[in-house]
């Protein structure tokens, strides 16, 4: 190894698949199919670009992300705790698709220490069309993944030159590069390009551990979508055998017609956690006075999906007492 590369930060790229891995085979198609590149390939096309890191990588796997879930949730877990263990790594790159990225980056942020920079990133456009988004996104992921600053934030997602801390990421458009992203309740925590890199704060999270167990398995939590006029019956349509939590996307501030929140009302009280969220793409959730009686827990600033994804942790760590699951959304 030249002195040189001996002093250049060692990223390892755990690559999951998505559009960043994916390839239409014309530059004029609009279906493409993602996860089709291997990280091997894409390593090979990254090292013309000169990157300032030394880049390993290793294949999870190579699928749409709407196929990811606790399987590879958990194959990503261990690959970046051992990452996290090894001296000779210093940051880490998780290459994914991007519809479900924010889930992804969410469950890690809660579940890593954040004494390691863990980097989330995706593409809108397969790696052969034109104006693909991949390979920029990707050398800007390396490059956050080097800084030393990145770490004590916890993971972070880059998406169209932006750094969004994964607890306020969300996907907010189907197509486009540039706002495909957005950050709520804070913006971009930074900005980031193949040139320069610019953080807008100090890192917050000087915990050196994570907030969660990772779990052996994950309760299944449904979400409901409501919609005007919505009947009860829904509710138990949708809850599996031996429910432990709802997720309720409610209209505006977490809001339902007055006989469905009846039924979760005898749900609550039989032990089922409901947490009332919004199907509105901004804005916050508080507890409401009624909230009490009811038993329901407020999702405060994450969406509905986001929410899921707390509430199966908790669930599977055997938090039930109301009070701390509010605490836990209230602080997440
Ligand atoms: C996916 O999430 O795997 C497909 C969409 C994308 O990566 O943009």
């Amino acid at each position: 190894m030249s002195e040189k590369s001996a002093s250049l930060p060692r990223i390892l790229v755990l690559a999951t698949g998505g559009t960043i891995a994916g390839m239409a085979g014309s530059a004029t198609r609009h279906e493409y199919r993602p996860g089709q590149i291997s990280v091997a390939d894409w390593l090979a096309e990254a090292a013309q670009f000169g990157m300032a890191a030394e880049l390993t990588g290793k294949q999870i796997a190579n699928i749409g992300s709407e196929d990811v879930g606790p399987a590879i949730w958990s194959a990503l877990h261990s690959a970046i705790l051992a990452a996290i263990a090894d001296d000779a790594i210093d940051g880490i790159v998780v290459t994914h698709g991007t519809d479900t990225a924010e889930e992804t980056a969410f469950l890690l942020d809660l579940t890593l220490p954040p004494t390691k920079p863990v980097v989330i990133v995706g593409a809108m456009r397969p790696a052969d069309a034109v104006g693909s988004d991949g390979m920029r996104n990707f050398v800007n992921a390396v490059r956050v993944a080097s800084d030393s600053e990145a770490s004590g934030r916890g993971v972070v997602l880059v998406m169209g030159d932006r750094i969004l801390a994964a607890r306020d990421a969300r996907k907010v458009r189907t197509r486009g590069t540039d706002d495909a992203f957005r950050g709520f309740p804070r913006g971009s925590i930074g900005l980031v390009t193949p040139a320069a890199l610019d953080w807008f704060g100090n890192p917050w999270r000087q915990d050196d551990q994570p907030r969660f167990a990772f779990p052996a398995a994950l309760p299944e939590v449904p979400i409901l979508y409501i919609g005007a006029g919505m009947t009860p019956d829904l509710v138990d349509r949708i809850l599996p055998n031996d429910p432990t939590g709802i997720v309720i996307a409610g209209v505006g501030e977490g809001n339902m017609p007055d006989p469905l929140r009846e039924r979760l009302v005898e749900h609550a009280k039989a032990g089922l956690t409901v947490v009332r969220a919004s199907r509105v793409d901004e804005g916050l959730v508080d507890r409401e006075p009624e909230d009490d009686p009811n038993g329901f827990v407020a999702a405060r600033a994450l969406n509905p999906q986001k929410s899921r994804v707390l509430l199966q942790l908790l669930l599977a760590n055997k938090e039930g007492d109301l009070n701390r699951v509010q605490a836990a959304f209230d602080n997440p």
